[in-house]
Protein backbone atom coordinates (compact mmCIF):
# COMPACT_ATOMS: atom_id res chain seq x y z
CA UNK A 1 0.00 0.00 0.00
CA UNK A 2 1.76 3.56 -1.06
CA UNK A 3 2.22 5.87 2.09
CA UNK A 4 -0.42 8.44 0.85
CA UNK A 5 -3.14 5.65 0.63
CA UNK A 6 -2.17 4.33 4.30
CA UNK A 7 -2.34 7.39 6.01
CA UNK A 8 -5.92 7.98 4.82
CA UNK A 9 -6.76 4.52 6.35
CA UNK A 10 -5.54 5.72 9.29
CA UNK A 11 -7.17 9.33 9.23
CA UNK A 12 -10.62 8.00 8.27
CA UNK A 13 -10.41 4.65 10.97
CA UNK A 14 -9.16 7.39 13.75
CA UNK A 15 -12.03 9.68 12.40
CA UNK A 16 -14.44 6.95 12.65
CA UNK A 17 -13.45 6.17 16.53
CA UNK A 18 -13.55 9.26 17.36
CA UNK A 19 -16.55 10.83 15.93
CA UNK A 20 -18.58 7.89 16.03
CA UNK A 21 -17.57 7.67 20.04
CA UNK A 22 -18.67 10.89 21.12
CA UNK A 23 -21.94 9.92 18.79
CA UNK A 24 -22.48 6.87 21.13
CA UNK A 25 -21.55 8.16 24.29
CA UNK A 26 -24.51 11.77 23.84
CA UNK A 27 -27.03 10.01 21.73
CA UNK A 28 -27.17 6.49 23.32
CA UNK A 29 -25.28 6.37 26.85
CA UNK A 30 -26.09 9.04 28.21
CA UNK A 31 -30.03 8.83 27.47
CA UNK A 32 -29.98 5.31 29.02
CA UNK A 33 -27.56 6.11 31.79
CA UNK A 34 -29.69 9.05 33.03
CA UNK A 35 -32.30 7.05 34.82
CA UNK A 36 -29.52 5.76 37.38
CA UNK A 37 -28.69 7.03 40.71
CA UNK A 38 -26.01 9.36 40.83
CA UNK A 39 -23.47 6.57 43.06
CA UNK A 40 -23.99 4.13 39.97
CA UNK A 41 -23.94 6.60 36.96
CA UNK A 42 -20.98 8.65 37.69
CA UNK A 43 -18.56 5.51 38.37
CA UNK A 44 -19.96 4.11 34.89
CA UNK A 45 -19.02 7.68 33.43
CA UNK A 46 -15.55 7.53 34.91
CA UNK A 47 -14.98 3.88 33.71
CA UNK A 48 -16.38 4.26 30.38
CA UNK A 49 -14.89 7.92 29.52
CA UNK A 50 -11.83 6.85 30.81
CA UNK A 51 -11.03 4.05 28.26
CA UNK A 52 -13.02 6.38 25.46
CA UNK A 53 -10.75 8.88 25.88
CA UNK A 54 -7.35 6.67 25.89
CA UNK A 55 -8.22 5.69 22.36
CA UNK A 56 -8.91 9.27 21.33
CA UNK A 57 -5.59 10.17 22.32
CA UNK A 58 -3.88 8.13 19.76
CA UNK A 59 -6.65 8.93 17.24
CA UNK A 60 -5.56 12.38 17.73
CA UNK A 61 -2.10 11.52 17.68
CA UNK A 62 -2.78 9.65 14.35
CA UNK A 63 -5.54 11.86 12.98
CA UNK A 64 -2.71 14.94 13.21
CA UNK A 65 -0.01 13.06 11.95
CA UNK A 66 -1.60 11.72 8.93
CA UNK A 67 -3.55 15.24 8.05
CA UNK A 68 -0.18 16.57 8.07
CA UNK A 69 1.53 14.25 5.76
CA UNK A 70 -1.07 14.34 3.01
CA UNK A 71 -1.10 18.38 3.27
CA UNK A 72 2.58 18.08 3.01
CA UNK A 73 2.63 15.39 -0.07
CA UNK A 74 -0.08 17.67 -1.67
CA UNK A 75 2.01 20.55 -1.49
CA UNK A 76 0.64 23.51 0.75
CA UNK A 77 -0.10 25.77 -2.73
CA UNK A 78 -1.88 22.51 -3.94
CA UNK A 79 -4.08 22.11 -1.30
CA UNK A 80 -7.92 22.84 -1.54
CA UNK A 81 -9.33 25.12 0.83
CA UNK A 82 -11.57 23.00 2.88
CA UNK A 83 -8.47 21.03 3.77
CA UNK A 84 -7.25 23.90 5.26
CA UNK A 85 -10.74 24.39 7.29
CA UNK A 86 -10.05 20.91 7.96
CA UNK A 87 -6.67 21.11 9.50
CA UNK A 88 -8.25 24.56 11.29
CA UNK A 89 -10.75 23.11 12.88
CA UNK A 90 -9.57 19.63 13.53
CA UNK A 91 -6.45 21.17 15.48
CA UNK A 92 -9.59 23.54 17.61
CA UNK A 93 -11.34 19.76 18.19
CA UNK A 94 -7.75 18.39 19.61
CA UNK A 95 -7.14 21.32 21.95
CA UNK A 96 -11.28 20.88 23.18
CA UNK A 97 -10.20 17.05 23.52
CA UNK A 98 -7.26 17.90 25.74
CA UNK A 99 -9.37 20.04 28.43
CA UNK A 100 -12.06 17.06 28.52
CA UNK A 101 -9.05 14.72 28.98
CA UNK A 102 -6.81 16.51 31.25
CA UNK A 103 -9.01 19.05 33.13
CA UNK A 104 -12.79 17.74 33.32
CA UNK A 105 -12.31 13.59 33.11
CA UNK A 106 -9.89 14.19 35.93
CA UNK A 107 -12.12 16.17 38.04
CA UNK A 108 -14.78 13.44 37.38
CA UNK A 109 -11.95 10.74 38.78
CA UNK A 110 -11.15 12.42 41.95
CA UNK A 111 -14.70 13.02 42.41
CA UNK A 112 -15.63 9.40 41.98
CA UNK A 113 -12.26 8.15 44.35
CA UNK A 114 -14.14 10.58 47.17
CA UNK A 115 -17.50 9.41 46.00
CA UNK A 116 -18.66 13.60 46.50
CA UNK A 117 -21.36 12.75 44.00
CA UNK A 118 -22.61 16.62 43.40
CA UNK A 119 -18.83 17.44 41.98
CA UNK A 120 -18.68 14.42 39.76
CA UNK A 121 -21.68 15.27 38.20
CA UNK A 122 -20.09 18.91 37.81
CA UNK A 123 -17.41 17.32 36.00
CA UNK A 124 -19.41 15.18 33.95
CA UNK A 125 -21.43 18.11 32.52
CA UNK A 126 -17.74 19.46 31.94
CA UNK A 127 -16.89 16.60 29.32
CA UNK A 128 -20.60 16.85 27.99
CA UNK A 129 -20.27 19.86 27.04
CA UNK A 130 -17.15 19.74 25.17
CA UNK A 131 -18.51 16.27 24.00
CA UNK A 132 -21.27 18.05 22.25
CA UNK A 133 -18.79 20.77 20.71
CA UNK A 134 -16.66 18.49 19.19
CA UNK A 135 -19.32 16.27 17.76
CA UNK A 136 -21.33 19.13 15.94
CA UNK A 137 -17.41 20.35 14.81
CA UNK A 138 -16.69 16.92 13.58
CA UNK A 139 -19.82 16.38 11.43
CA UNK A 140 -18.75 20.03 9.97
CA UNK A 141 -15.38 18.75 9.18
CA UNK A 142 -16.81 15.67 7.63
CA UNK A 143 -19.07 18.28 5.37
CA UNK A 144 -15.54 20.24 4.63
CA UNK A 145 -14.43 16.61 3.05
CA UNK A 146 -17.58 15.97 1.23
CA UNK A 147 -16.85 19.92 -0.23
CA UNK A 148 -13.88 18.84 -2.16
CA UNK A 149 -15.66 16.62 -3.86
CA UNK A 150 -18.06 19.19 -5.34
C1 LIG B 1 -4.97 18.57 12.01
C2 LIG B 1 -6.03 18.10 11.53
C3 LIG B 1 -6.26 17.60 10.12
C4 LIG B 1 -5.51 17.70 8.96
C5 LIG B 1 -4.17 18.38 8.76
C6 LIG B 1 -6.25 17.01 7.90
C7 LIG B 1 -5.86 16.87 6.58
C8 LIG B 1 -6.45 16.05 5.64
C9 LIG B 1 -5.96 15.78 4.30
C10 LIG B 1 -4.69 16.39 3.70
C11 LIG B 1 -6.83 14.91 3.69
C12 LIG B 1 -6.66 14.26 2.32
C13 LIG B 1 -7.67 14.72 1.30
C14 LIG B 1 -7.58 13.95 -0.02
O1 LIG B 1 -6.67 13.13 -0.24
O2 LIG B 1 -8.45 14.21 -0.84
C15 LIG B 1 -7.89 14.64 4.65
C16 LIG B 1 -8.97 13.81 4.40
C17 LIG B 1 -10.05 13.66 5.24
N1 LIG B 1 -10.18 14.18 6.53
FE1 LIG B 1 -8.81 15.35 7.48
N2 LIG B 1 -7.41 16.52 8.45
C18 LIG B 1 -7.46 16.85 9.79
C19 LIG B 1 -8.46 16.56 10.69
C20 LIG B 1 -9.64 15.91 10.37
C21 LIG B 1 -10.75 15.72 11.27
C22 LIG B 1 -10.78 16.20 12.72
C23 LIG B 1 -11.75 15.07 10.57
C24 LIG B 1 -13.12 14.65 10.99
C25 LIG B 1 -13.71 14.92 12.11
C26 LIG B 1 -11.24 14.81 9.24
C27 LIG B 1 -11.93 14.13 8.25
C28 LIG B 1 -11.43 13.80 7.01
C29 LIG B 1 -12.13 13.03 6.00
C30 LIG B 1 -13.54 12.43 6.16
C31 LIG B 1 -11.27 12.94 4.88
C32 LIG B 1 -11.54 12.20 3.55
C33 LIG B 1 -11.73 13.18 2.41
C34 LIG B 1 -11.55 12.52 1.05
O3 LIG B 1 -10.44 12.11 0.72
O4 LIG B 1 -12.53 12.45 0.34
N3 LIG B 1 -9.96 15.35 9.16
N4 LIG B 1 -7.63 15.34 5.82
Amino acid sequence: MKLYALSLFLHLTSVTVWVGGMFFAYLCLRPAASSLKPEQRLPLWEAALGRFLNWVGIAVVLILLSGLYMMMAMGPANTPWPIHAMAGLGIVMMLAFGHARFASYRRLRRAVQAQNWPDGARALDGVRRIVAFNLVLGFIVIALAAAIRG
